[in-house]
């Protein structure tokens, strides 16, 4: 053979590669052109797939479809098509995309990353149990006053000297999750729970949901699993599962124990018994699943907070005008000698506002990711079947149009001329629909008590020495402001 029948035939082989592989985007929304079989994949590797995504929706409009490596895209950039997409039409939008790394990982259990039946029967159980709890009730602010509590006693201690205050934060906040998951708490500075806090981490930058890689079926697996953190984190994950297999089994010991006290597992496994015991064939509580919906409870409800939590620092020590407003409108509501209740908030349209817009500013899940199991139509485009469809709440809290100036942090623009409170259709962070965000009311109480009790007691400065802590974040699962130093001061008088 020669050459030249060499290079007809390679040539012959892209051509049917270039027919084979390259997906149909007929009659989908515009967007930009790419290159054949890899679209517009390689602008990922110069910007983060949040700003790449809103930058693109200021040439092609709030929504648009691109191609990125062999996966059809639609990307949503406005709060109008998300709730036409994960609202209007949730029932079909309300998958998960195939193929990601997340999803290699996770294998569709869980919730976060489950379809179907799995899906909604976990959803509906995890509300339910968490409805028990009282979730968007007084009662759940019990759990969470009881960790600000011993939070605030540990900090008492860092008052005058420069403090990172990621883990001792991380620690209360899984405590107040995991007290109701599986019933247990975490000394403050447990070595275990550093270990665990600095894997999953690794972990959610590790995965970048939107990030190069996940569009890239081949390299994927060789990219993701030989960045050389992948061993450590492959090592991490399966030690945090095997933890919670021995958290399941100790509860099922204890199962028939009339004095056992109430938790999710629990619940779960007394279902999963009932289910048994009714013959039921298609049963989804498993002890695999209660393992990965473990997992996942960890995992969102320890990151997502403990970020937003520090973006909320970072603003208080970049701008000590805002901290002063938001101490005025607290010590005239509330004063310092009581201890903020999630009532109070009503009555605190400043603090209601700097909540909202770091929300808006920090983004903390960037993107919500989901997928359509049969074709179908939006805004009359055509969506085929399992594309990739992207909120990307980023672009939404970003977008130009709708704010004027993103990039300044102005709780003002929440508030209208009497001083109240602007709610806005355009703060997206916890989406929208099936799917939204099951952990809000949690979430939106931890927000507003851990705000409200720290600067009850202190004041935010930054170390002599120190820089002002900067706005650049990591951009994996969550956006999270990079590691900095804070300065606490006490306030003259302590509460309660
Ligand atoms: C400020 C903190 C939080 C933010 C900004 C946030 C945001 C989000 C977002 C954007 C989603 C994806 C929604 C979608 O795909 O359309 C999500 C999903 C989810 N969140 Fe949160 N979240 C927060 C805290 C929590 C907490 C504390 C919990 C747990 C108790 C929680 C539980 C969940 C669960 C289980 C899902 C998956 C829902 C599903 O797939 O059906 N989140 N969250």
């Amino acid at each position: 053979m020669t050459w030249l029948t060499l290079l007809l035939l390679g040539l012959v082989m892209l051509l049917v590669l270039l027919v084979v592989l390259q997906p149909d985007s007929k009659g989908m929304p515009p967007g930009p052109k790419g290159l054949p079989l890899i679209g517009n994949l390689f602008d990922l590797l110069w910007e983060d797939s949040p700003r790449y995504f809103n930058r693109m929706a200021e040439k092609y409009g709030p929504l648009y479809s691109l191609q990125l490596g062999l996966r059809r895209v639609v990307v949503i950039n406005s709060s109008h098509w998300l709730t036409q997409a994960f609202v209007r039409q949730g029932d079909m939008f309300n998958h998960r995309p195939r193929g990601t790394v997340l999803s290699f990982i996770m294998g569709g259990k869980g919730i976060a990353d489950a379809e179907d039946q799995v899906w909604r029967e976990s959803r509906r159980f995890t509300l339910h149990v968490l409805r028990d709890f009282g979730m968007g009730k007084s009662s759940v602010e019990a759990y969470v006053n009881r960790e600000l509590h011993d939070f605030l006693e540990t900090t008492q201690k860092k008052v005058g000297q420069p403090y990172d205050v990621h883990y001792d934060l991380a620690t209360s906040v899984l405590n107040i999750v995991w007290h109701m998951f599986v019933g247990e708490r975490f000394t403050m500075g447990d070595k275990n729970l550093k270990w665990i806090v600095d894997s999953l981490e690794m972990s959610l930058t590790l995965v970048e949901q939107g990030g190069f890689l996940n569009y890239t079926p081949m390299l994927q697996f060789i990219g993701t699993f030989l960045k050389p953190k992948a061993f450590k984190v492959g090592a991490n994950v399966k030690h945090r599962l095997d933890y919670f297999t021995q958290l399941i089994a100790d509860h099922k010991n204890n199962l028939d124990n009339p004095d056992r006290p109430f938790d999710f597992m629990y619940e779960y496994l007394a279902e999963q018994r009932k289910q048994i015991e009714q013959g039921r064939k298609d049963i989804v509580f498993t002890d695999n699943q209660l393992k990965w919906l473990i997992s996942d409870l960890f995992i969102v409800g320890l990151d997502t907070t403990v970020t937003t939590l520090r973006w909320c620092l970072l603003f208080l020590v970049r701008h000590p005008e805002i901290e002063e407003k938001l101490f005025q409108e607290l010590d005239s509501v509330i004063g310092i000698d009581r201890h903020p209740t999630y009532e109070d908030r009503l009555r605190m349209p400043y603090t209601e506002a700097f909540i909202n817009e770091v929300f808006r500013y920090g983004s903390i899940t960037p993107l919500a990711l989901h997928g359509n199991p049969e074709e179908t139509t939006l805004n009359g485009f055509r969506i085929p079947k399992r594309s990739w469809i992207i909120g990307n709440i980023y672009g939404i809290h970003w977008d130009r149009n709708v704010w004027n100036d993103p990039e300044n942090f102005r709780p003002e623009r929440f508030i209208d001329k009497d001083g109240q409170l602007i709610r806005s259709e355009n703060v997206v962070a916890f989406s929208v629909g099936r799917r939204n965000c099951l952990g809000e009311s949690l979430a939106r109480i931890e927000t507003f008590q851990f705000l409200t009790g720290m600067l009850q007691k202190y004041k935010f400065g930054v170390p002599e020495g120190h820089p002002i802590p900067g706005l650049g974040c990591q951009c994996g699962v969550t956006l999270n402001p990079k590691p900095f130093d804070l300065l606490l001061t006490e306030r003259s008088a302590k509460a309660g």
